[in-house]
């Protein structure tokens, strides 16, 4: 694989790319946004950085879906952050329109690429961009399971006093506050994390990390970049190398975990095919409970996607 594409070149898209070359993986980059000179930018900014950092991937910024031209995989994270006091919902009725007119250029020069979706209310972007897109749902899915296991994974490694490179996590359902993490899926180097921690700790960790985007979106007053520009660069490293790597990502779920005609957050298996297995997890009555509301309320937000179209 030699070409990828990320769609949006403010925090997320640009974190991503440069990401990404500093991954030294692809041959080519290209950086494109509506505002043609802040891609051309910080694509230029990236590959000045070549040098220093040692990398040879190449990175060019363009408003012109021409230059995506046969892109092995497309990053989407064009559209509009959340303010402080808006839901990543509130962002819908922006973003969809831009998220479907994005996909549909993309597919006028790429014939089958892999589709990573990144913009918000991520679950109905992911829906957005699979409608629009007509590829497979193997080939379109949504970043936001990697970050949000990241965030809980670096909570428990604070309370623990662990590195967080120790912690290995599962978190299933919405991006959003109906989230599940599962501590009854999360051990400390093996160890379960409850044999480790007290529940009133891990009941608040569980807690923050559903409310993660928004505590960084009160600090800074938008929302967070550096680790889901990292998070939606590990999945495509995870693709371009064919790792099989395991990683939670919002898929469109046809009867898995009981749940059809939904995206929703799951363990999927990403390789060169994009995601080459849905694994499904035993979960018990409480974590299904969970799951279901999660699956209630983005149905909800992909309900007001149909009545806008
Ligand atoms: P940003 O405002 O820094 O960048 C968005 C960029 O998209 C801007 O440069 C804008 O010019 C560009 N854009 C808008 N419409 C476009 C179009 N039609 N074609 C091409 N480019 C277009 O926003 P940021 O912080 O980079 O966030 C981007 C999106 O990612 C937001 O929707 C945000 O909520 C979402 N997000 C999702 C996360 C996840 O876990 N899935 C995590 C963090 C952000
Ligand atoms: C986040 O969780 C806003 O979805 C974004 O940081």
């Amino acid at each position: 694989m030699s070409k990828v594409t990320v769609i949006g070149a403010g925090n997320v898209g640009a974190t991503c790319a440069n990401v990404l070359a500093h991954k030294d993986l692809v041959k080519e980059i290209v950086l494109l946004d509506l505002v043609g000179d802040l891609a051309r930018g910080k694509a230029l900014d990236t590959w000045q950085q070549a040098p220093i950092d040692y990398y040879s991937t190449q990175i060019t910024g363009t408003d012109n879906y021409a230059d995506t031209a046969n892109s092995d995989i497309v990053v989407i994270t064009a559209g509009i952050p959340r303010k402080p006091g808006m839901s990543r919902d509130d962002l819908i009725s922006t973003n969809a329109k831009i998220v479907s007119s994005v996909t549909k250029s993309i597919m006028q020069h790429s014939a089958n690429p892999i589709i990573i979706v990144v913009s918000n209310p991520l679950d109905v972007m992911t829906y957005a961009a699979h409608e629009a897109s007509g590829l497979d749902r193997s080939r379109v899915f949504g970043m936001a399971g990697i970050l949000d296991t990241a965030r809980y994974r670096a909570f428990l490694a604070t309370a623990l006093d662990v590195s967080p490179k120790d912690i290995q996590a599962l978190l299933l359902g919405g991006h959003g506050d109906t989230m599940v993490p599962l501590p009854r899926y999360t051990t400390v180097a093996g160890i379960p994390v409850t044999d480790m921690i007290d529940d009133a700790t891990l009941d608040a960790i569980v807690e923050r990390t559903k409310a993660g985007g928004g505590e960084l979106v009160k600090l800074m007053g938008t929302s967070a970049w550096y680790a889901p520009g990292a998070a939606a660069a590990q999945m495509v490293e995870a693709i371009v190398r064919d790792e099989k790597r395991i990683f939670p990502c919002c898929t469109l779920l046809q009867g898995e975990y009981g749940q059809d005609k939904v995206y929703l957050g799951v363990p999927v298996k990403l390789g060169k095919n994009g995601i080459e297995q849905l694994i499904q997890v035993k979960l018990n009555k409480e974590e299904q409970a969970l799951l279901d509301d999660s699956s209630m309320h983005v149905r909800a937000v992909m309900e007001v996607y149909d009545s806008m179209n």
